[in-house]
């Protein structure tokens, strides 16, 4: 079998890929794990920037987020009792989008399934193959039959634990990470959010996320010790903790029911370089992580897809074959800037214990003094939450 761009993951990164390229008449098919329900299982991220948003768009699945997702024009801060209202679009003209990286998922699989484009699920031993060559390809087993899938290109949209970045050898390729010593616990619950805006809290016990996925529909997370195990935390438990942490004036509006999913994240920051290899591509999770705090993991593995987006379609339209260097340098630059937004929101919000000395703490204030009561300090907090622009190719 062959195709133009095979791409490993039907993740979000991978199927966004897919149906752009399909929209510029470039031929692909999607290799995933695992099956599509376990896929849609992953409950994830929920906050999408505009520069995601335009892209779904162009590839003819935005139905569902542009009729059912939220618009919001502004996020709060909370440190304890006292509350900072940032009013994204007053301070950039730009607003998010709150909608599930599930329903957008989802989304996508029935456009793709809807186009009648091909991908294999459940598809194991996926491996990349010659990849510095002009004639890749991929192994993979499918009910104990072994495939190959010849191409030109190979997009890996695999994730953090897939198999296209081990395929580049470690003296090509640097790594950059640091782990943070707590996780997120994240509860959805069928009850009504208890701010119309998200609410990122700082508190003495720890930080607090107070986000949304519909008016019916909350997802509140709270940061617990990264060796907390999730049979630590009953629902009641968990109530008790968020309800302590959001600031006094918005606690009589929590309202509490029973979990619908409730799990822990670890949080880290990393980053491969390159995120090119011959002729296959890092895109998304596969090539960098960031620590949740800000939202930026999906929309950076969006920005990921527009430029590689770019490049396929320069390189079939126009037969240009060098602009594919131009992906490693200009998705990195866009990554970096989240990385460290994602860094510093989180080293800001969340509760150090004994790894912060007094000085630490006094400039953490200080900081938060200047960036969150100064206009141009909200405003630059704002460009970053709402996206920054998207780099073209040279
Ligand atoms: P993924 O969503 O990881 O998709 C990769 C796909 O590749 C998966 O379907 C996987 O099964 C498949 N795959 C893996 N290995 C192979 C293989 N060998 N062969 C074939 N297929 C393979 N971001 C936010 O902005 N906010 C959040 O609250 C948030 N919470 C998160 C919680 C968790 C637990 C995780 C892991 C991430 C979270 N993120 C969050 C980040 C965000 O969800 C990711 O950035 C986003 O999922 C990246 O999409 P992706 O398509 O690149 O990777
Ligand atoms: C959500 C997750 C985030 O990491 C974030 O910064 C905002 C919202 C969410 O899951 O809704």
């Amino acid at each position: 079998k062959k195709t133009q761009v095979a791409i490993i993951g039907a993740g979000p990164s991978g199927l966004l890929l897919g149906l752009l390229l399909n929209k510029q008449g470039i031929d692909n098919v999607v290799l995933e794990r695992v099956t599509g329900d376990y896929v849609l299982g992953r409950i994830r991220a929920g906050v999408l920037e505009q520069g995601f948003a335009k892209l779904v768009r162009e590839a003819g699945a935005a139905h569902n987020m542009d009729t059912k997702g939220e618009v919001h024009d502004a996020v709060e801060f909370a440190f304890n009792d006292t509350r900072i209202e940032i009013e994204l679009t007053k301070l950039t003209g730009e607003s998010v989008i709150v909608y599930g990286q599930v329903d957008i998922t989802r989304d996508m699989m029935e456009e793709r399934a809807k186009q009648g484009l091909e991908t294999i699920y459940e598809a194991s031993n996926v491996q990349p193959h010659d990849v510095k060559s002009d004639n890749p390809y991929i192994t993979y087993e499918k009910d104990g039959e072994q495939f190959k899938l010849e191409c030109d290109y190979i997009a890996g949209c695999d994730g953090f634990h897939g198999v296209s970045r081990q395929t580049i050898p470690d003296d090509v390729k640097t790594e950059y990470e640091k782990v943070y010593p707590f996780g997120w616990l994240g509860l959805m619950s069928d009850t009504k959010p208890i701010n119309p805006h998200l609410i990122y809290a700082k508190t003495d016990r720890g930080f607090a996320l107070a986000s949304m996925r519909s008016q019916t529909r909350s997802r509140y997370y709270i940061q617990v010790p990264v060796t907390d195990k999730i049979e630590d935390w009953s629902d009641e438990k968990f109530w008790e903790e968020f309800k302590k942490r959001m600031p006094e004036s918005a606690r009589d509006k929590l309202i509490t029911g029973p979990s619908i999913e409730k799990s822990i994240v670890p949080t880290r920051s990393f980053i491969c370089e390159p995120l090119q290899y011959g002729n296959m591509f890092l895109v998304g999770d596969a090539g960098h992580i960031v620590p949740p705090t800000g939202a930026k993991g999906l929309n950076l593995a969006a920005s990921d897809v527009a430029t590689l987006y770019k490049i396929f379609t320069r390189v079939y339209k126009e037969g240009d074959k060098k602009c594919i260097e131009q992906y490693s340098p200009i998705a990195l630059r866009r990554i970096w800037n989240g990385v460290r937004f994602s860094w510093w929101l989180t080293d800001l919000l969340h509760n150090f214990d004994d790894t912060k000395d007094e000085f630490d703490k006094k400039m953490e204030t200080s900081e938060i003094e200047y960036f969150l009561k100064s206009e141009a300090g909200r405003k630059i907090i704002a460009e970053q939450y709402v996206g920054l622009p998207y780099e073209d190719l040279k």
